[in-house]
Order: C-alpha cells, then sequence, then structure tokens
C-alpha cells in the first residue's frame, strides 16, 4: 500500500526522500512523488509509474528545500495518473495520505460549494482542503490540523508540509505512523524501514494521534488534542536488512533466510536444553475448546496447514475464514473459542477488523505477527511472535514459514497441555521440530533442479497444484505463489476434488504441481496423480526419495525434498513451491519483488 516519508531537516531533503522511497517500493506502488518547502513557497514533482520517472523529473526540475514529503501511491479512488499522484497541494499545506476517506464524496461536494476546485479523482485531496480552508479561517496550523481530522471518516495515515510555518505534521487512524527523533532533523514514515536510514530513535502513533513536527522537536497529541507521550523505541530494521546482497530479488534472498527465520521463530517457543516448548502464561490450552483463525492471503493457507496438525496432534477443532468474509458473516461465536489472526504485517484492514471484532464478542485473541509492533500485536490479548525479520518481497516467504513454525510449535504446546501427546511423544515432536532448519537447507540445495524444472511452466497457460490434508492447503500456497509472480493462472485443490471438476481442465499442456510426500495417504494423493496421467497430463512432483522412486515412470518431473515426520513436511516442502514459482517468473522476466497491481501490506479493505 501507499509508503509515507516526511523530513523537517536541516538540509535539502529530495535526495533523502527519493532514497526513502525507494525503500518503500516493496509495499507496492504505480506512481510517486515529492513536495518540498522552499522561499517561493511549495515545490511539487510527481510521475506515473517507477520512482525511475520522479527521477527523471527531479532530473529536469530539481527540488530544493529541507522540509518535505515524499509517497509511494498504490491506487484506490482513480487512476495510477500523475494529477492524482500525491503530494497534494491547496494553498499552503502540502499534503500525502495511505488509506482510504470514506466520506470523501460528502466532503467534496460541500468543499465544491464553497468554491474549493479539486484537480484530481481522488479521496484525499479533500483533506488539504479542508487543512487549507481552516488555515484561511484564522487557525493556526495545528488547530486547523485537529480540526480538519475531525471531519474525516475512515482510515488514514498522514503527513501534511506547513509552506509558511515551515511544520511537519502526521496523524495516523488505522494507517500505522512512526515518527523519527533524528539528530537535528524529525522524520515520519509509515514504517519503521522507511526511518531507518535517518535513525533508529522511533515512537509509534497510536490511533487517534497526531503530531507536530519541527526541526528540532516531536510533539504528539491525541484525538481530544490532548499532549500525550509515546515510548521511545530503537528500531532493530538497520539499512543492511534492507538490501539485497548478492541475490537477484529480495524473494529469492527471502527464501534462502528461511532455516535462519525458522530457528529464530521456534527459539521463541521451543527451549531445546529443557525439552520444553513455552507459550505466553495467558495461552491456557486446556481452557480453549476451538480456535477461530482469521487471516487474508499466505497467512490464511499458513492457518489452513495448522487446522490440520491441530486436530491431529492436539485433538483441537479450529476454524479457519479469510477475514474479509468472517466479519460480514456474523459468525455464531462459543465461550472457550480463542480467536487467533495470523499476518506478517500485522496492519492488513480486513485481519485487523476482524480481530476488533471478535474483541467485541468478548472473545479472547491472539496475533500471530512478525511485526511486533504493528496494530494487531497491541490489540490482542495475547501476542505470538514470528521471527522472519522485515519481509520485503512482496510475495510472502519466509513470513510464512515462520508462521507455519511458531503454529507447529504451539500445536505441540497445545497437544501436550490436552494430553493427546505423552510426554515421550512430545519430546520427540520437538526433535522433529529442531530439524527443520537443516532440512529446509536441504531442500533449498535443490534449487539448480527447481530451475530447470521451471522451464516447464514457462507456455503453460494454467497450472493445477494438488495435495492432500495440510498438503492440499500448501496447494492452495503453491498455486497464490505462482500466479502472484509469474501471472500464470494457477489452482490449488484438494487431490480428491479433482475429478469432481477441474480434472476438465487436463491435457497435455496444463502442468499439474502434485505435493506427494510418501506418506499415509500417499496412495490416494498417487492414484489421482495416474488419473492425470491417463489424461496426459505432465506431472511435476514434489516428494521424498521414495515417493518419487514410487512414482517413477507415471510422473514428468520429480523434486526431492527430504524425508520427514507429518508434523513439519509442510515447512520442509515449502521452499521447493516458492522457489519453482520464483524461478517460473524470473525466467519469464516478471518484477518479481514488485508484482503489478499488488501490495505488501493491504491496510484498505
Ligand atoms: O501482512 P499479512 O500477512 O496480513 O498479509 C496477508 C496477505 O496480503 C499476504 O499474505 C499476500 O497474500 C501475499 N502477497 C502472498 O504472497
Amino acid at each position: 500500500m501507499c509508503g509515507i516519508l516526511g523530513l523537517n531537516s536541516h538540509h535539502d531533503v529530495a535526495e533523502h526522500l527519493i532514497e526513502g522511497l525507494k525503500r518503500l517500493e516493496y509495499r507496492g506502488y504505480d506512481s510517486a512523488g515529492i513536495a518540498t518547502v522552499t522561499d517561493e513557497g511549495l515545490q511539487r514533482r510527481r510521475a506515473s509509474g517507477k520512482i525511475s520517472n520522479l527521477e527523471a523529473v527531479l532530473r529536469d526540475r530539481p527540488c530544493p528545500g529541507s522540509l518535505g514529503i515524499g509517497h509511494t501511491r498504490w491506487a484506490t479512488h482513480g487512476a495510477p495518473t500523475e494529477t492524482n499522484a500525491h503530494p497534494h497541494l491547496s494553498g499552503r499545506v502540502a499534503l500525502v495520505h495511505n488509506g482510504i476517506i470514506e466520506n470523501y464524496r460528502e466532503l467534496k461536494t460541500e468543499l465544491e460549494s464553497q468554491g474549493r476546485v479539486f484537480e484530481s479523482e481522488t479521496d484525499t485531496e479533500v483533506i488539504a482542503h479542508l487543512i487549507d480552508m481552516a488555515l484561511d479561517a484564522g487557525h493556526s496550523p495545528a488547530e486547523a490540523f485537529h480540526q480538519a481530522l475531525g471531519r474525516l471518516t475512515g482510515a488514514f495515515g498522514l503527513a501534511v508540509i506547513f509552506a509558511e510555518d515551515r511544520l511537519l505534521m502526521g496523524a495516523r487512524q488505522g494507517s500505522p505512523l512512526v515518527v523519527g527523533l533524528g539528530e537535528n532533523e524529525m522524520v515520519l514514515g509509515s514504517d519503521a524501514i522507511a526511518v531507518a536510514p535517518f535513525t533508529r530513535r522511533v515512537m509509534y502513533l497510536e490511533d487517534g494521534d497526531w503530531c507536530v513536527l519541527s526541526q528540532s522537536d516531536a510533539h504528539i497529541f491525541d484525538a481530544q488534542g490532548v499532549t500525550v507521550q509515546r515510548p521511545v523505541k530503537t528500531v532493530a530494521a538497520s539499512a543492511a536488512l534492507a538490501e539485497k546482497g548478492n541475490y537477484r530479488h529480495f524473494m529469492q534472498k527471502e527464501i534462502h533466510e528461511q532455516p535462519e527465520a525458522i530457528s529464530r521463530t521456534l527459539s521463541a517457543y521451543v527451549n531445546a536444553a529443557r525439552g520444553d516448548i513455552a507459550v505466553p502464561e495467558a495461552l491456557d490450552f486446556n481452557a480453549v475448546s476451538r480456535i477461530q483463525i482469521i487471516a487474508c492471503g499466505t497467512a490464511y493457507y499458513a492457518g489452513a496447514v495448522a487446522r490440520d496438525l491441530f486436530a491431529r496432534y492436539a485433538h483441537l477443532p479450529v476454524d479457519i475464514e479469510v477475514a474479509s468474509e468472517f466479519r460480514y458473516r456474523t459468525p455464531p461465536m462459543t465461550p472457550g473459542t480463542l480467536s487467533m489472526a495470523i499476518s506478517q504485517s500485522g496492519e492488513t484492514a480486513d485481519t485487523l477488523a476482524a480481530l476488533k471484532w471478535c474483541k467485541t464478542q468478548g472473545l479472547q485473541t491472539a496475533a500471530l505477527v512478525n511485526v511486533h509492533e504493528s496494530s494487531m500485536a497491541r490489540e490482542a490479548d495475547i501476542m505470538l511472535p514470528t521471527h522472519a525479520g522485515p519481509e520485503i518481497g512482496v510475495a510472502s516467504t519466509k513470513a510464512f514459514t515462520a508462521q507455519l513454525s511458531a503454529l507447529s510449535a504451539l500445536v505441540v504446546a497445545a497437544g501436550r497441555a490436552r494430553g493427546v501427546l505423552s510426554e515421550a511423544q512430545t519430546q520427540e515432536a520437538i526433535q522433529h521440530l529442531l530439524e527443520v532448519p537443516r532440512l529446509c537447507v536441504e531442500a533449498i540445495e535443490c534449487e539448480t533442479q527447481t530451475e530447470a524444472i521451471a522451464h516447464q511452466l514457462l507456455d503453460a497457460q494454467s497450472v493445477l497444484y494438488i495435495g492432500r490434508g495440510a498438503m492440499a492447503s500448501l496447494a492452495y500456497e503453491g498455486a497464490l505463489k505462482l500466479k502472484e509472480i509469474s501471472y500464470i493462472h494457477a489452482e490449488g485443490y484438494a487431490a480428491g476434488e479433482l475429478k469432481h471438476g477441474p480434472i476438465a481442465l487436463v491435457d497435455e499442456h496444463t502442468p499439474i504441481v502434485a505435493l506427494a510426500p510418501s506418506d499415509e495417504v500417499f496412495e490416494k494423493t498417487f492414484s489421482n496423480i495416474q488419473e492425470v496421467a491417463a489424461r496426459s497430463g505432465k506431472i511435476i512432483m514434489i516428494s521424498d526419495a521414495e515417493g518419487l522412486k514410487r512414482a517413477e515412470g507415471v510422473i514428468t518431473a520429480g523434486l526431492e525434498i527430504p524425508a520427514s515426520d507429518p508434523l513439519i513436511t509442510p515447512l520442509v516442502a515449502t521452499p521447493s513451491i516458492q522457489m519453482l514459482a520464483y524461478h517460473t517468473a524470473r525466467l519469464k522476466g516478471a518484477d518479481v519483488d514488485q508484482p503489478r497491481n499488488l501490495a505488501k501490506s493491504v491496510t484498505v479493505e
């Protein structure tokens, strides 16, 4: 979603804004712009498309000034044109926005009736006019900003510059905003990664907060305009974390970082020395009769894998639903239900709203999140951390396996607490968890082989992914990964469902990726594979050595993963589906890290 950066500094900021915006590219965007304040007033440069287009504009028309804001826009209202790109100006203010102003139509009609002229189709421009009108009426910049905020309905993160008073202001309502306390400069950013090059000392605004930043001071106010203090934290996101290193893409780097990310995440739950699994004290699996998982996209599929594991190892029923549907179904909730949001960013609007709704129902809530300062982390009763580190590629990889790692550890903890796993079985399960990083290293070592197989997908119009049990959920994730970065149509199916419809799609041009480890349902999945082979389908099978041997002569290609216990097989098989999608997209020349139309953190509903 949109990225925001603001700087009130002692030196020209345009170049720094551009560098900062580049660090926000990962969020997904389709136009960009900056505005600064000079002695002549506000200066603005914008361009549709990539930041390189904006840089070209700046080469022709530089933008001096030591106070400025920058923005990467992911279009919601109005096409991604230069005119709709942020910043938006009105009189003495320039403004950038992340989120959606739900009452912008009413406000626009009102403002137009008062003679205000709009240049864009965005919902954002009304805010600039509201502030400017309040300035016209004689209010101070802070009063004008506060008054305008009171007129807005919806979600927003805002950064505004005031030309005459040389102030930078920001506001947060549902869309995160971070204040950076630099040396003789103040920074505003939509996330800590944007602020990291300037300072590591940050304050996170709470919902309803707004702030006034001079070059040397930061003042934060709550929705009522009362001064509030927010704790100063040190961000871990160092500048180096946002570098690709020797990898071609962030996605490739993040696939390779998985053994470490898994290991870090497991360490938060598993005490290897004591053979113990620790969960937050407030989480009593004996008091939980059911888990309701709510999530979107890849996080949803992590939850779907966990549903099978909780059933098998902890006899604990799990319902899972995409967050965007869950809330509007007014689902009946039973006492004893633990509501668990899963999210890399902790900011996904639908998941956050569903979590809040569960809270209003009096349910205990947990948030399994990678960003530990996120809205969900703060909203939930229990925060369950993953330690993937910042994930920059839009396609989620290491965040997914970190989620699976944490969930698998919780499954074992639940199994033990509920008396389903004996002490011996618990210790065995812990040993399996601890094997995961090493087995993932082995799986990733097959990258060259995966790259060779990716050639077989290049000309496909459509690819089907199949599996059973937890591997069916992984099939959905595999299909999502392929379609989002390579733009090849792909669908995941429970293997047994194939003959109830999708098999009609099978012919010699439709590759089928079969996730079929040699487990207790191997023969069933293999029957489905043979049904596909009988219809000339090309089968790429992901399995261990034994499974691949049994499938010889039937499949077109095999991708080997290390043999593993069913508790951890989903984790061990994941790098293969990621690498297959990655190399297919790369060979097609796609923009792997920033696929078209996608945003990293979806902060609008
Ligand atoms: O930040 P979240 O985990 O809540 O994000 C959820 C989805 O938007 C995300 O997983 C999305 O599906 C990814 N692009 C998948 O690779």
